[in-house]
């Protein structure tokens, strides 16, 4: 079967967040993390079979989601996990406030690794822990974990990390030699880790293999919370439906305990689109995994010829980070929404000066907004070492790839 992932789906009159920010402007909208692409036909006949049932009480979810998670696990990862590791949510969201709950106490201290995904900074602060941040460092051309600032910053009240792999913005799909860096810290100084891996199906170099935290060793797999969800990859977001895989029990107990009356579980309409994508749209999945992986390389020829705009490869996600500090702009993401671009502002991710695009649309979209994010660069104030690099390296417009 083949998808059309070109074709362009007029999302302006369907309440969507991501468009409707630019009401009646013309901006195209690349910021908040949905894809624009319509959902596998086995979700959308999944969905049509709920509807036509009628009846939208109160669901748990089906014993036939829990048997499908687990044997998809064991597949793509030789992952065993047992039904009762696992914590329904009606999104990641919730995960990561439920996991600095989970670990330790009010004021104790939550490391987490900048940039990244907004929530992740404000998880600990609204969940009465300190935020102890460890910037990710740049090391040729590629972002990494920096082990020895963590392994300097960790403090005896210092009781979780919250990891994200692979890591919104930046796109990296840590190995298993990094992952093991970090949790041979976490033994050492009993942290629990809360591992995001909703982008673990977004992988788009063939030759990487996405590595779950809670595999590296009993260890780890005692001290960990995984977040799952289908909803970054067959794009359900909008349907609210997440899973944690918590295999200690105590540390399951913790983070149950933390619900308090405050999230409810999941619905019928989020747990049959789960169902159906993970059982039933792989081959939607891998057609998406191709498309996007075409549009990653758009952008990142587009960029490198963009100069004095930047950005490392994307190994995972449908996320560019763009480094546009170059720009003497204050607010580079204003400057692109006035050139026609909706991006979201690194400052969002604790690094100002640097952007954030979202490439999960059909193609023609995204040709147009690279278009107009080079004329904006064209007429943008460059800084003065930046402008000569860029001199040095004589571009292609974007509209030529
Ligand atoms: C790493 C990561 N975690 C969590 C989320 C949010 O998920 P949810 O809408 O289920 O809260 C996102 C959304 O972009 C994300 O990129």
């Amino acid at each position: 079967m083949s998808y059309d992932f070109d074709a362009v789906v007029d999302r302006r009159h369907s309440d969507s967040v991501k468009w409707d920010r630019y009401k009646g402007r013309d901006v195209i909208p690349m910021w908040v993390a949905d894809m624009d692409f319509r959902c596998a036909p086995e979700i959308l006949a999944a969905l049509h079979r709920v509807v036509d049932h009628g009846v939208f009480g109160y669901a748990h979810a089906p014993d036939g989601l829990t048997a499908c998670l687990l044997g998809r696990l064991r597949e793509r990862y030789g992952w065993t996990v047992e039904a009762e590791h696992l914590v329904w949510l009606p999104d990641l969201g919730a995960g990561l406030h439920l996991a600095c709950r989970a670990a330790g106490d009010e004021g104790d201290q939550v490391l987490v690794m900048p940039p990244i995904y907004p929530p992740f900074l404000a998880a600990p602060k609204r969940s009465g822990r300190q935020r102890l941040d460890v910037p990710l460092s740049l090391r040729n051309g590629r972002w990494a974990m920096d082990l020895d600032a963590v392994a300097r910053a960790i403090t005896p009240r210092t009781r979780a990390v919250l990891l994200c792999n692979p890591h919104n913005p930046v796109g990296r799909l840590y190995t298993a030699e990094e992952l093991r860096g970090l949790m041979d810290l976490c033994r050492r100084h009993d942290l629990v880790v809360c591992s995001d891996e909703v982008h673990a199906e977004l992988t788009l170099d063939a030759d990487l293999r996405h590595v779950p935290t809670a595999m590296l060793s009993a260890d780890a797999a005692a001290r960990t919370i995984t977040l799952l969800s289908a909803s970054k990859t067959f794009n359900v977001p909008g349907l609210r439906c997440a899973v944690a895989v918590i295999a200690d029990e105590g540390l399951r107990r913790r983070f149950r305990g933390a619900f308090a009356g405050l999230v409810s579980g999941g619905n019928p309409f989020g747990y049959a689109a789960s169902l159906a994508a993970w059982r039933d749209a792989e081959p939607w999945r891998l057609a998406l995994v191709d498309y996007l992986r075409g549009n990653r390389d758009l952008v990142e020829r587009a960029i490198a010829d963009t100069p004095p705009l930047a950005m490392t490869h994307v190994e995972a996600t449908y996320l560019a980070w763009i480094d546009a500090r170059a720009l003497c702009a204050d607010n580079p993401a204003a400057l692109f929404e006035e050139a026609g671009v909706g991006l979201m502002d690194g400052k969002e991710f604790g690094a100002p000066g640097y952007v954030r695009l979202n490439f999960g649309c059909p193609r023609s979209l995204l040709r147009e907004a690279l278009d107009r994010i080079g004329r904006a660069v064209g007429g943008a104030t460059i800084g003065h070492d930046a402008a000569i690099a860029g001199r040095q390296r004589p571009g292609r417009l974007p509209g030529s790839l």
